[in-house]
């Protein structure tokens, strides 16, 4: 599919939302469908969790893990893999992916995303992701804070006992024993983090779209985002 936008900067798509409501696969298939770059931005507040963790961090050292960024910005590739898996990330060459979405990774990247040091740490990181022909990116203040102006923002809901039991799914596929309450308990301990925080709270841009994606398969979702996309002027693509 080809472009024929005439602005300066690469257009943006961002996807936001809580955990479980398939932002990863949606924005692994989009970056395919439309040749863009993917930043998983959860995955940049995950891999400082891991080199928190490797440098012996506790995660209340918001400063010191904020420091781990400028000293070593590594060297991170998302690849969209098109699969459940939602991209490939490597840090110093190796494939850190599976590692980094246990759910120790998660609280820790949780806990550390509340502190403005850290997001701040990795602004500028997160919007150098915005390369021609275009950008497609997952978290939770893309459309808010990282990318204002971006061309196109979604908010992906869905209820939370669905958002768990997807989480399930995608845990016990590669083989990791977890508890379905207990997780379900996780994720909304995070949820309440993440929403309640002073600094880029979890919530909709005023512009959002917000797409519910209760009982609805990746399919299904897939279709209903291309639709809102192949419908969007702004975006100036040629579909
Ligand atoms: O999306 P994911 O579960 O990988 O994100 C891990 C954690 O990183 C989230 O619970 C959230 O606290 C934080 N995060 C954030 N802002 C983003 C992406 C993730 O605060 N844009």
């Amino acid at each position: 599919m080809g472009s024929v936008r005439m602005k300066d900067n690469a257009p943006v798509i961002t996807i936001d939302g809580p955990s479980g409501t398939g932002k990863g696969t949606l924005c692994s298939r989009l970056s395919r469908w439309l040749g863009w770059n993917l930043l998983d931005s959860g995955a940049l507040y995950r891999i400082l969790a891991l080199l928190g963790q490797r440098a012996g961090l506790p995660v209340t050292d918001a400063d010191g893990v904020a420091a781990l960024v400028r000293e070593r910005f590594p060297e991170v590739q998302f690849t969209g893999t098109g699969a459940d898996d939602p991209v490939s990330v490597s840090l110093d060459g190796v494939d850190v992916g599976a590692r980094i979405r246990l759910e120790d990774c998660g609280n820790a990247a949780s806990a550390l995303a509340a502190h403005g040091v850290v997001r701040a740490s990795i602004l500028a990181w997160q919007r150098s992701f915005q390369r021609p022909p275009g950008l497609v990116t997952d978290g939770r203040d893309m459309g808010t804070v990282v990318f204002p102006d971006a061309e196109l923002k979604i908010f992906l809901t869905a209820n939370p006992r669905e958002r768990a039991k997807r989480r399930y799914n995608q845990l016990s596929a590669k083989g990791i024993d977890v508890n379905l309450a207990e997780l379900a308990e996780v994720i909304a301990e995070r949820d309440r983090r993440d929403t309640r925080r002073r600094l880029s709270p979890l919530k909709p841009a005023a512009d959002a779209v917000i797409v519910d994606t209760s009982g609805s398969g990746k399919d299904e979702v897939f279709a209903r985002v291309t639709q809102i996309i192949s419908n969007h002027s702004d975006l100036g693509l040629n579909i």
